[in-house]
């Protein structure tokens, strides 16, 4: 078993992570639960494959499910407002420790309640998506969709625990494993070039479900995440903006495809991670061979790495609007995470948006 600490003074955490690790939950769990129960947010795809084994775990604690529909719908007003009132309804109190069990919806749907219920109770993450494994169950965001965009209103909050099974992605469908493989590239990209390395080699064995090198992959995109999180937990200083790499093209690609099946969160980031190293390579910023690599990895993984092959060639206007709209915009301006190579990600708050129309509209 690997343990990433993630180091934020009072709010500070473990990530255990291990293949098998949801059948020894109650070692970890048993000791947050009152009255012998646990509450736990989870959907009905995850709860109909993975309860039984996360309730046979726990024993004599009994999980309390609380079910939303599958998909990014239930992350909602009405979504929240139904998590809730369950909650409340159940007796949540400020000391429970709630669980979130499933995707990046669930996690953080779970989370946001668990931030205002109460004014804020305890939750324990237990992702059981390669994304949420990677990416949403670390750091502390948490947030639903509203009308005037995805994850606009929202909190942050850290969860008390993160169990990491890489052994509960065994059921996860081979796209969705994909698309969170995406986002253990970014990690790569933005400062672990070894990482890159070893993923250019053994990139099949994470993806086919080979159980040492997905624990590997999982655990280093986890430490490259606290590590950046325990230096700029709320986004202030700008570090953790390196995370959004390849998002600011990525969001603009799935609003510009209204945030559908057609294009998942992870292939979405993956042909932004490549939009943003052939921008860098284009100012001059970056070698050409580099950008070059990272497309070639990304599309050997299944990835989509060009515009036409989502429909969106020559989109540039269309795409930089959007871009515009970002939340991450600062005095009028969309920051924009660029890269001087792989492993060396920069924060650019200088971008003219009129050389990314002119990039988007000649890229292929
Ligand atoms: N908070 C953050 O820092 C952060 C970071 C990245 C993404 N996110 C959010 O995460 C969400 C996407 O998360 P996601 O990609 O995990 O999607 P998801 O939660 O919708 O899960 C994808 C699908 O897989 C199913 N599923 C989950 N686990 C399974 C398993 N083990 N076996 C079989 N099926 C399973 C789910 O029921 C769902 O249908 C987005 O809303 C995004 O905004 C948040
Ligand atoms: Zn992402």
């Amino acid at each position: 078993m690997e343990t990433v600490k993630v180091g934020l003074g009072a709010r500070s955490y473990d990530v255990l992570i291990g293949n098998g690790l949801l059948d020894r939950a109650a070692a970890h769990l048993a000791r947050l639960a009152r009255d012998r129960r646990l509450l736990v947010v989870s959907d009905q795809t995850v709860w109909r494959l993975l309860g039984r084994r996360l309730q046979a775990a726990l024993g004599h604690v009994e999980a309390v499910p609380i079910l939303v529909r599958p998909g990014e719908e239930s992350k909602s007003w009405a979504g929240l407002q139904f998590v809730a009132e369950q909650l409340l309804g159940h007796g949540v109190e400020r000391s429970d420790h709630i669980v979130a069990f499933g995707g990046g919806v669930v996690g953080d749907l779970a989370g946001f309640a668990a931030a205002i219920v109460n004014r804020g109770c305890g939750f324990v993450q237990v992702p059981t998506t390669l994304l949420a494994q990677v990416d949403s169950s670390v750091g502390g965001k948490t947030a639903i969709n509203v009308a005037a965009g995805k994850n606009l209103v929202g909190a942050f909050h850290q969860p008390s625990l993160v169990l990491i099974d890489p052994a509960l992605l065994d059921s996860l469908d081979a796209r969705q494993v994909r698309a969170g493989y995406a986002e253990i590239v970014k990690y790569a990209l933005i400062e672990d070039p070894s990482l890159f390395d070893w993923l250019e080699r053994d990139r099949d064995a994470v993806l086919s479900g080979d159980g040492e090198a997905r624990l590997r992959a999982i655990a280093a995109a986890v430490a490259g995440k606290a590590r950046i999180v325990e230096e700029d937990e709320r986004e202030t200083s700008g570090r953790r903006a390196l995370l959004n790499l390849g998002h600011t093209f990525g969001h603009a690609l799935e609003a510009e495809t209204g945030y559908s099946d057609s294009l998942l969160h992870g292939e979405a980031v993956a042909l932004g991670c490549v939009l943003a190293f052939g921008f860098s390579a284009q100012r001059g910023l970056c070698p050409v061979e580099e950008s070059d690599r990272v497309r070639r990895h990304l599309a050997a993984a299944g990835l989509p790495t060009t515009l036409a092959s989502v429909g969106l060639g020559g989109g540039g206007e269309k795409l930089a609007a959007h871009m515009q709209r970002d939340k991450k915009r600062e005095g009028g301006r969309t920051t924009f995470i660029l890269a001087r190579g792989i492993g060396r990600a920069v924060v650019d708050k200088e971008v003219d948006i009129a050389d990314v129309v002119t990039f988007l509209d000649h890229a292929d």
